[in-house]
Formats: C-alpha cells, structure tokens, sequence
C-alpha cells in the first residue's frame, strides 16, 4: 500500500552545527540552508507534492544574537530577490504563517507583495513560516473567534481551524525534521495531529533530494490509521 503524500512539512535544523563543523561563522550556515531550502522547493515541486511548509524563522528565535536575527531577515529578503522571477515562472504560490505585524515593515511588505505576485499560480503552494509558534497561533486564533462572537457551542474542530493561520492548506502528511533532534520544537501543533514524523540525522544544509526521497519512501512504508485498527485500515471486517 502507498500512501498519498500533499503536504509535507519541513523543521530545518541544523544549520549552526553545519557551519561550525566547518570552522565558519553560523550565518554560513544559514546561508547554505537557504540554498538547501531553494533546492527542496525544486524538488517537492518536481516530486508533484502540493504543499510545503518551511520552519524559516520561530517566535521562539528572537531570542538569538542580534547579529543571527538581523542576518536571517537579510537572508530572507537575498532570498526573495533572487527567488521571485523563478517562483512566479516555476507556478509556486507563495505564503507565510505566523505573526508577521513584529517582522521589520520593509521586509513584511516585500513578502506580501511577493505573494500577491505569486497568488495567479496553480502549482507548489510553498509557506514559510515566519516568526511563528504553533502556541501563539492557537491564541491568535481563539482572539479573532472571540472578535467575531461566535458562541461557545458554535466551536469545535472544523470551525477552529478555520481561524488558525494554516486554514487555506490541508494537515501535514509528512514531517522531516533534519539535523538529529527529536522534538517538534512548537511546530503546526493542532495540523500535526496524525501527521508522520521522520528525524533525519543530516544536517539541513546537506539535505538533498536523495535525502527526500529517503523520507517519502519511508513515509510510504507507514500505516496510517487515524485512530482506527489495522484490521480495519485493511478493510478485514471487524470481529
Ligand atoms: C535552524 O538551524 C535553522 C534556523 C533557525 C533558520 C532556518 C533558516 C534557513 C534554512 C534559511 C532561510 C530559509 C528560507 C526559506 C530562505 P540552527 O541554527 O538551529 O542549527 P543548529 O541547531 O545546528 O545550531
């Protein structure tokens, strides 16, 4: 049995450990993500997968060295200029999660525009997630639920993800989480319910797409029961 695979969901970690190895400052790093991030974009896109979601920036990362935040806004917006013609021509459609209004203007503007620009696509909806925390937008979704007075018996699990910022994309599939940790670090916690999770021991700038299709092909492997037997998701009727 194959599983259908749309959206995937990437924590991309690593990137520090990468650079130190290599005796070079962690913005190097950072660097050689983006180009890890560029090439993951290609492939999922090649790989016909509708949905990728990339962990680029958490509310929990401001806490860094000045230098490292400023040099991952300013990797961003390299990123977004070079990135923008091929996005558009390649059909991606791009989006972001999280609580953009404390990302600096400029750059927050560069980003909406740089959606809108991508908004006629019909290919790889690609979302990265800036300054965002699976907490937080659980809170910011109950806030615009109570701004809209709905009652409390008019809530339930169709009605709040609809709030959440993730409300135009289905549930992850599949999460890869490189770079050797295993913990989902406040990641899409209500979309990560029934989601797959694969830790991968490469560091982010070394994931490739041989190290993709490592995933998808174990991912192809699982069982996937939404809480029911496996006797049932084999279609055995039940005792
Ligand atoms: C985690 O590595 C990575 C980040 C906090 C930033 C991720 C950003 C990028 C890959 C570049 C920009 C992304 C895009 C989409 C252009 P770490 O620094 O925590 O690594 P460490 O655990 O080895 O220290």
């Amino acid at each position: 049995m194959t599983n259908k695979i749309d959206h995937v969901a990437i924590i991309m970690d690593g990137n520090g450990r990468w650079a130190k190895g290599r005796g070079m400052p962690r913005l190097k790093g950072h660097e050689a993500g983006a180009r890890a991030a560029r090439k993951a974009v290609e492939a999922a896109r090649e790989r016909g997968i509708g949905y990728l979601t990339l962990y680029a920036f958490s509310s929990e990362n401001w806490r860094r060295p000045k230098d490292e935040v400023e040099g991952l806004f300013t990797l961003l917006e390299g990123f977004i200029d070079r990135e923008i013609d091929r996005l558009v021509e390649s059909g991606v459609r791009l989006h972001t999660i999280g609580d953009l209004s404390k990302f600096p203007p400029g750059l927050s503007r560069k980003i909406a525009l740089t959606a809108q620009k991508t908004e006629g696509n019909s290919g790889l909806h690609l979302t990265v997630a800036l300054n965002y925390g699976g907490r937080n937008e659980i809170v910011r979704a109950v806030r615009r639920i109570m701004k809209d007075g709905l009652l409390p018996e008019a809530i339930d699990e169709d009605v709040l993800p609809r709030y959440l910022d993730t409300s135009f994309m289905p549930d992850p599939d599949l999460l890869i989480r490189t770079g050797g940790e295993r913990r989902i670090s406040n990641y899409l916690l209500w979309q990560l319910a029934y989601t797959e999770i694969y830790f991968s021991d490469i560091l982010w700038p070394d994931f490739d797409e041989s190290a993709l299709d490592a995933a998808i092909s174990w991912f192809s492997t699982r069982q996937r029961r939404f809480g029911m037997t496996p006797e049932q998701v084999e279609g055995d009727p039940l005792p």
